[in-house]
């Protein structure tokens, strides 16, 4: 919720109190610096001991609720017929409205799964946009993924409420100059999150059903972040003002032919599914997920975490958890704004995104400005963001360098983890590396992956730089 406070000042206000906390500490920044050059300059091999604030990503981060925590207590370890399996399967009917449920142990694997059954060579996948291991999966299957975003959506300094929309037009051309490679699903991803979680609207995804279902093609929704996703459908889209989060859910899922989630999102734990209402859908799933998950009722998933998952999709339908990232994320932007500091707007559902090829303009996209402000803002803060632009994009099959449609440092802002405290951290040491801009140059691999390469890659800056900019900080800031 948002509040207005006496001064006129809103400011997004928790609607929950914090009774489970855990410790964290600002390490000093010499120590900042020896870990980040361990760890080749990549924010990924950081240890939580040594990071103050982790905005790495809300996946698997949210704080969960009590009902939560209880409902674990009273989990079924039963290999085959859990009762936990039951009790998810209720919520997935009841919140999202599908009859048949296939639960992974995270999003990817629903994802791997999807591609193992669907994806063939020669297939090509429309997208309203890729993520990551989506595009791994897909390809690995021999598929090929096509975006058709709208214009607007790279534009980082845009005011268009829905940068997540699928072009029905692209997507009317594709289906028609497609020759002969099947297409065996759309996909819209509910907040594109490499787009900066950028959400598309009700009306658009009617469109894209109409079209595909006239071309017999299947819809498939990416529900991680579902409730976000309806939250700004709820605040954009006139005709849904007065609807409620779960309606609005209703009204995406009944477009869905296949639908499959991270639960590490939006319902807050670690897990993840597949669902349909498509007998013959799941009928051509469900042997695959003994051979790659786990028996039908747990399907790789700790029976506790179905237990929460089960209470955690039941619970972000209440206005108050599915909006609580995004007014931060709100607050957090209109902030950085203030200061001038280039982020991608509007702000959407799961981070704030710096915009890194305005933050550093003198930094070349081939030596990876995004990846370079993660790592500087780690050393001027402790802060942990994550690189989302061409570091996070793999080569190409003939292992040319793919420049990412956007160069973003992403600042995720778990759900009711952090505090506007904590925010106003950030962005004071974010305005100190804003003015000390020029001091950040470029990054270059030294041990690069094939596959994924952002996760285990590691990088070192040109011109030695990080030094030069701890020098600065201790005689500006200190020690911290
Ligand atoms: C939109 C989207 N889809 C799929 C995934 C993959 O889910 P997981 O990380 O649980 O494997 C993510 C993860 O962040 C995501 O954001």
């Amino acid at each position: 919720m948002t509040i207005t406070l006496t001064t006129g000042k809103e400011i997004p206000i928790e609607m929950h109190k914090a009774r489970i906390v855990q410790k964290t500490s600002l390490v000093p920044i010499d120590r900042r610096l020896k870990v980040l050059e361990e760890g080749g300059y990549n924010t990924f091999s950081l240890r939580t001991r040594d990071i103050f604030i982790d905005m790495l990503t809300d996946s698997g981060t949210n704080a969960m609720s009590d009902n939560q925590l209880a409902a674990m207590m009273v989990s079924d370890d039963a290999y085959a017929g859990c009762e936990s399996f039951y009790k998810l399967e209720a919520a997935v009917n009841d919140v999202l409205r599908f009859k048949y449920v296939l639960p992974v142990h995270q999003g990817r694997a629903a994802e791997h799964l999807l591609a193992k059954v669907f994806v063939k060579p020669g297939c090509v996948i429309p997208m309203n946009y890729h993520f990551t291991t989506t595009k791994a999966h897909f390809v690995l299957a021999g598929g090929a993924v096509e975006e058709i975003f709208t214009d607007e959506a790279l534009n980082t300094q845009s005011t268009c409420q829905f940068k997540g929309n699928l072009d029905l037009q692209k997507f009317e051309h594709l289906i028609k100059h497609n020759g002969t490679h099947p297409i065996p699903f759309v996909r819209m991803e509910a907040t594109t999150n490499l787009l900066g979680g950028q959400p598309f609207s009700l009306e658009n995804l009617a469109e894209v059903k109409k079209v595909a279902a006239a071309n017999k093609i299947p819809l498939l929704l990416d529900g991680s972040l579902i409730c976000e996703n309806a939250y700004f459908i709820k605040q954009r889209e006139k005709k849904y003002e007065n609807s409620s989060i779960q309606e609005i859910i209703w009204e995406m899922t009944k477009l869905a032919d296949l639908f499959y989630l991270s639960g590490r999102k939006c319902s807050s734990v670690r897990g993840g599914f597949i669902a349909t209402n498509t007998k013959e859908y799941y009928e051509l799933l469900k042997p695959w997920l003994p051979v790659y998950e786990g028996f039908l009722t747990y399907g790789g998933m700790s029976t506790k975490e179905i237990e929460a998952m089960a209470v955690g999709l039941r619970e972000m339908t209440d206005i108050n958890v599915a909006g609580s990232a995004a007014e931060f994320v709100k607050y957090f932007a209109d902030r950085l704004v203030e200061q001038g500091i280039p982020i991608v707007t509007p702000p959407g559902g799961l981070a704030c995104h710096l915009d890194a090829k305005r933050f550093l303009p003198h930094v070349a996209q081939c030596q990876y400005p995004a990846g370079a402000l993660a790592a500087a803002l780690y050393l001027a803060s402790g802060v942990r963001s994550m690189e989302r632009g061409t570091i996070s994009t793999d080569r190409d099959q003939n292992g040319k360098e793919v420049m990412s449609d956007l160069e973003l440092t992403r600042l995720a802002v778990p759900r009711r983890v952090y505090t506007i405290s904590h925010i106003e951290y950030v962005v004071d040491r974010l305005k100190w590396l804003y003015q000390h801009r020029d001091a950040v140059k470029g990054l270059k691999f030294v041990e690069e992956p094939p596959v994924l390469r952002f996760f285990f890659g590691k990088l070192e800056p040109l011109d030695d730089w990080g030094k030069k900019l701890v020098a600065t900080f201790r005689k500006e800031i200190g020690v911290n």
